[in-house]
């Protein structure tokens, strides 16, 4: 329906920062800063109609300049785990941010999460979007090429956020964007997500080492905690003490997408029976990490005064797969100079 927009704070360095909120004729609303290009709060109703906001996040615009649990956030310019934070392209080895032990993690320490991008409220045949640009410098957290990102947000009168992704390089580089958003379907305070049941359309997921790193492997789900083909409650494979459960602390993992590469396709859903609200999960992109919140641990400037205990919230993070530059089988997260990266997820809202 429309897009209004209000300050939301100044940086540490006296620049502005807004806060947008999106909002369709049914009631629904998200609001999105361009601090990091964050959802701050999603509004949706539930079975009888009460409006909740589903996903996790903080009170103010100063806890996220701190590093934090990424809520909400753009992830760039490589979501997920590089191993031994160094890759190669062209002959060339970059040497990048060992910010989760050894590896580099979402983009090292200032990541897309981390910077301010350029809001414009623009119109489309929905209506008014979101659209927010940034320019990576060439050696922007060590990564090559001047790289132009755009993303657009845009919520549809069916309950729908699309977020579209952009970018092209003028030098060889790597892209592998997602949003970083934790949903609890209940409500963000209500507690754990242990009782959501998930459906992840994929038979095959990558296995991951004790650290979390994909090891290369493409392993079949069928039979194992990992299998989410069809609706499965949470929490039952998080208690269930298999291998992968314990070197990811919990569910941490990238599922291989069933279906075409880079055609918008399902990717996953998630119910919560006791709101009976539900949200589908489409998108373009190869692979989507499930991680169950494992982290996070959050007593201090949270929405509506709230605590976020481990597992408050999960995340379904569309992406490449993590550690693809390492495992040639994988899909490739490199853009070539001149190429178009262009990616779509939706996450839509619905009960039933
Ligand atoms: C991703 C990672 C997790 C964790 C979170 C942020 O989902 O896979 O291991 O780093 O981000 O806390």
């Amino acid at each position: 329906m429309g897009i209004e927009k209000k300050l939301y704070g100044r940086t540490n360095e006296g620049k502005e920062v807004f806060l947008f909120t999106l909002k369709n004729s049914g009631g629904a609303a998200v609001e999105i800063t361009n601090f990091g290009g964050i959802i701050v709060s999603i509004l949706v109703p539930d079975k009888k109609g009460r409006f909740d906001d589903v996903s996790l996040g903080y009170d103010s615009l100063e806890p996220y300049m701190e590093p934090g649990p990424y809520f909400g956030a753009i992830i760039g310019r490589y979501a997920n785990r590089i191993e031994n934070s160094e890759f190669e392209i062209n002959g060339i080895t970059y040497h990048l941010a060992a910010n989760d032990g050894k590896n580099h993690l979402h983009g090292g320490l200032k990541g897309f999460d981390k910077v301010i991008w350029h809001p414009q409220i623009v119109q489309s045949s929905e209506g008014e979007c979101l659209e927010l640009t940034y320019k990576s410098a060439d050696g922007e957290e060590n990564y090559p090429g001047n790289l132009d990102v755009k993303v657009i947000y845009t919520l549809t009168e069916d309950n729908a956020i699309k977020i579209e992704y952009f970018a092209e390089t003028d030098k060889d580089t790597v892209v592998n964007l997602t949003n970083h958003a934790y949903f609890n379907l209940s409500g963000h305070a209500s507690g754990d997500i242990l009782k959501h049941k998930l459906k992840i359309c994929a038979d095959f997921f990558t296995a991951v080492s004790p650290e979390g790193l994909p090891t290369g492997e493409i392993r079949e789900v069928k039979g194992t905690v990992m299998d989410f083909t069809d609706f499965k409650e949470i929490g039952p494979g998080l208690a269930s003490g298999d291998e992968q459960i314990i070197f990811g602390q919990g569910y941490d993992h990238n599922w291989v997408l069933n279906g075409e590469k880079n055609t918008l396709k399902k990717a996953a859903e998630l119910f919560d029976p006791e709101s009976e609200r539900r949200m589908e999960v489409y998108t373009t992109k190869p692979g989507i990490q499930f991680y169950s919140g494992n982290f996070l641990n959050v007593t201090e400037h949270v929405k509506d005064g709230a605590v976020y205990c481990k597992r408050a919230g999960l995340c379904l993070e569309t992406q490449y797969f993590p550690n693809s530059l390492k495992h040639k089988h994988f899909p490739s997260p490199i853009l070539k100079a001149g190429e178009k990266y262009r990616h779509t997820t939706i996450y839509k809202f619905f009960t039933a």
